[in-house]
């Protein structure tokens, strides 16, 4: 087992497989994208399932796949399919934004994916264009019904933007009625590569939730599942659940179970801050299996208590100007 120096356990990576993303949700890059990684930068896929591999016998038992949009980068499903068979590996999740794995959907079912979570801002094809500058819901949809078809536990991501899909968030909680859905609806965070960040948040956790009862004035309070990001709710009668993610008001810190990789092999400890090493460097530098433990034990002896309280106290909020994808949310 792993523990950190605050004696939080430590069991989920996010592993962050590409830069790249086939859209350009205006909350996370600009409309030119960012300056996309070298392919010789990023991690390969040997060297992904190495560190994978050693991180599993140190305890970790979770991997979500998240980028960028995962399923951009060539390889992606062999990828997956030897990561899934590493012992110890419990569970292989996948956040996505849904545009090309609708056709995957079999497969990822079939190599035991433990479930998926698909970013979904709205469910109106205007909107959707407006807010992603590509012009590809009915894709996204069909993502939505091949994993509900293939009984792949799906969760739908749902960013709260002022002005731009707050119409949205009746019909996404009515989704939950017939479906056996979690919808999140996630409080936006100032990632989005601009370098601006405005510190008032008009949809906040409350706003949302207040928002929601209007329409549905029955929604309940149900219990959080261990290191959840989001606070759940349901509706007396409805098949799935509603989430918030208070990823702006509230801090993770305290309950904390997560290590990130950025594609280009940094170890993240905390989300917020800078990395602590490069591991692909040391692979890359031929370091042993032994010396490799060594050295993640000690990152991860070394973990920001509350990285959030520090961020948000600093005077420069120099992290929070980077995009998502590049950090792998
Ligand atoms: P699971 O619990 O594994 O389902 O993952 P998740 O819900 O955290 O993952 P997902 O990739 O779907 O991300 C949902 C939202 O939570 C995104 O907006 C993430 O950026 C955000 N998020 C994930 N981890 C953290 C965290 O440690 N802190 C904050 N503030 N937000 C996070
Ligand atoms: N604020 C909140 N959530 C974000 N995501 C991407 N950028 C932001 C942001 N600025 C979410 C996406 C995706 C998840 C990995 O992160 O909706 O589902
Ligand atoms: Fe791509 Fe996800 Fe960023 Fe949207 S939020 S541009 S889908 S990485």
């Amino acid at each position: 087992m792993l523990i950190d120096n605050h004696g939080r356990r430590v069991n989920y990576l996010r592993l962050a497989v590409t830069d790249r993303c086939n859209l350009r949700c205006f909350y996370c890059m600009p409309e030119h994208g960012n300056e996309w990684l070298q392919r010789k930068e990023l991690m390969t896929y040997e060297e992904m399932l190495q560190i994978c591999s050693v991180l599993v016998k140190m305890g970790v038992d979770k991997v979500r796949i998240t980028g960028g949009e995962p399923f951009v980068r060539k390889g992606m499903m062999r990828f997956l399919s030897d990561l899934t068979k590493l012992p110890g590996l419990e569970q292989v999740s996948i956040t996505t934004n849904g545009v090309l794995t609708a056709p995957l959907v079999p497969e990822l079912k079939k190599i035991g994916i433990h479930s998926v979570n698909l970013s979904l801002d709205t469910l109106d094809r205007n909107r959707f264009f407006a807010i992603t500058r590509r012009d590809v819901l009915p894709d996204v949809m069909h993502t939505l019904e091949a994993l509900l078809q293939h009984e792949l536990p799906v969760k739908l991501n749902t960013v709260v933007m002022d002005g731009k899909n707050v119409q949205d968030i009746k019909p996404l909680v009515e989704l939950t009625k017939e479906l056996p859905v979690s919808v999140r609806f996630i409080e936006e965070m100032p990632f989005n590569g601009s370098g601006d960040h405005n510190t008032h948040l008009p949809w906040d956790h409350f706003r949302i939730l207040e928002a929601i009862r209007e329409d549905f004035p029955g929604i309940q309070k149900v219990p959080d599942p261990a290191n959840s990001t989001a606070y759940h709710y349901r509706i007396p009668g409805h098949k799935g659940n509603v989430g918030i993610i208070a990823a702006y008001t509230r801090s993770f810190c305290g309950s904390c179970n997560r290590l990130r990789l950025t594609p280009q092999g940094v170890l993240k400890t905390c989300l917020y801050g800078d990395g602590v090493l490069n591991v692909r460097d040391l692979m890359r530098a031929g370091t042993g299996e032994a010396v490799l433990q060594q050295t993640l034990t000690k990152a991860i002896g070394s973990r920001e208590k509350d990285g959030w309280e520090a961020e948000k106290n600093a005077a420069a909020i120099s992290s929070l100007s980077a995009s998502m994808a590049t950090i792998g949310g």
